[in-house]
């Protein structure tokens, strides 16, 4: 996730009042500070549990609405029976989730209908926010002790268990929900609500032919290249909703490694949102990885934007470069810091 501040920086310098738009929107964070900045917003992602949080937060349901939906679902789920567990993962789940908790997880992600219901969606991104966690330091996570911010592979999250000597905890799913429930609608959210496609940023102007030249302001981060396959590290959070969980990595499952194949990615990419940019926009983009070079990364963001959009591209700002600190999920694999680094563009097109 960038920082909110991020967003809220480059919306204060923006001359612009159109729709705010992210084609890859992660968990929103452009979507959801555009909407309490009162702007107009929207985005896209191909990712299940991205879409699932950033349209929860974007569009959530009336905080009373949740508590009814969980106590209906609390009083079904005292009769069900879980069918047979997935042999593959059986021992992980064993060791992963208390059995109670493991039940209640398992209705959940039967019952929910998160692609088409407004409730369902924000109990499910409730539930994906505690699905796992480090368990040991609070009571509001499912799962054994865990990373928050990626799913450990199931061999190597079962072998540091038992070495560990850690067991699931019993955690009351229902109570956490209630409590997370709670927590989320301490701040009212915003009047205005935002649009999230579960969609592929090269397609992104067929889900949103209503915003055909709309577009003012795009700030967005691609798929950082050679670094993360979101697909591998969600695939926890990906079962829960009943999507392909990959836990190995596989060839051509969506890692970008290859910069010439990136940038053709990218080109596709701007391609797919052209349609619906106004005649005027100030694109904004934090591009990453581990070994992409600063003029390399604004060669790239420049050449891509010029093809994919057909439009005169100059660059509004220099550009900055960071480099990203130990992350949490490397912290518990005892990973040296990453060598990640990351570079901010900003863009006007006309
Ligand atoms: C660097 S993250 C964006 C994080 C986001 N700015 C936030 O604050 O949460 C990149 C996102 O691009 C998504 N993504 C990867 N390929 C995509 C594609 N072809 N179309 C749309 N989204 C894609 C990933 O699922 C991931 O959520």
């Amino acid at each position: 996730m960038f920082p909110e501040t991020f967003v809220e920086k480059h919306l204060a310098v923006s001359k612009f009042d159109g729709v705010v738009f992210d084609p890859y929107c992660g968990r929103g964070t452009t979507i959801f500070e555009s909407l309490i900045r009162e702007r107009e917003s929207a985005g896209c992602d191909v990712h299940a549990v991205a879409y699932c949080v950033a349209a929860a937060k974007s569009d959530p349901p009336a905080h009373s609405d949740v508590l009814e939906r969980l106590s209906n679902l609390e009083r079904e789920s005292r009769s069900y029976t879980a069918a047979e567990d997935d042999h593959e993962l059986a021992e992980f789940f064993q060791v992963c989730f208390a059995r109670p908790t493991y039940y209640q997880v398992r209705f959940l992600r039967e019952r929910l209908a998160w692609r088409t219901d407004r409730t369902d969606r924000f109990v499910a991104a409730l539930c994906l926010g505690a699905l796992h966690g480090e368990s040991h330091r609070s009571p509001n996570y499912f799962s054994n002790r865990m990373p928050r911010t990626i799913s450990t592979k199931p061999a190597y999250s079962v072998r540091w268990w038992r070495e560990h000597g850690c067991e699931p905890p019993a955690r009351e799913v229902f109570s956490i929900l209630r409590r997370m429930n709670d927590y989320r609608f301490r701040t009212r959210p915003p009047d205005a609500r935002g649009e999230v496609a579960l969609a592929d940023a090269r397609d992104a102007a067929s889900s949103f032919p209503h915003l055909a030249e709309k577009v003012t302001d795009v700030i967005t981060s691609p798929p950082y290249i050679d670094t993360t396959n979101y697909r591998e590290d969600q695939w926890l959070r990906l079962w829960f909703l009943g999507e392909e969980a990959t836990t190995r990595h596989r060839s051509g499952d969506g890692r970008h490694c290859n910069l010439e194949r990136y940038k053709s990615f990218l080109t596709e990419s701007w391609a797919g949102i052209a349609p619906l940019l106004a005649p005027e926009v100030r694109i904004v983009v934090r591009i990453g990885g581990r070994r992409l070079a600063f003029d390399e990364a604004r060669t790239a963001l420049w050449d891509s934007l010029e093809s994919g959009t057909k439009r005169c591209v100059e660059l509004a700002d220099s550009g900055v470069s960071s480099l990203v600190g130990r992350s949490q999920a490397n912290a518990f694999r005892g990973a040296r810091p990453s060598p990640t680094v990351e570079h901010d563009f900003c863009f006007l097109l006309r």
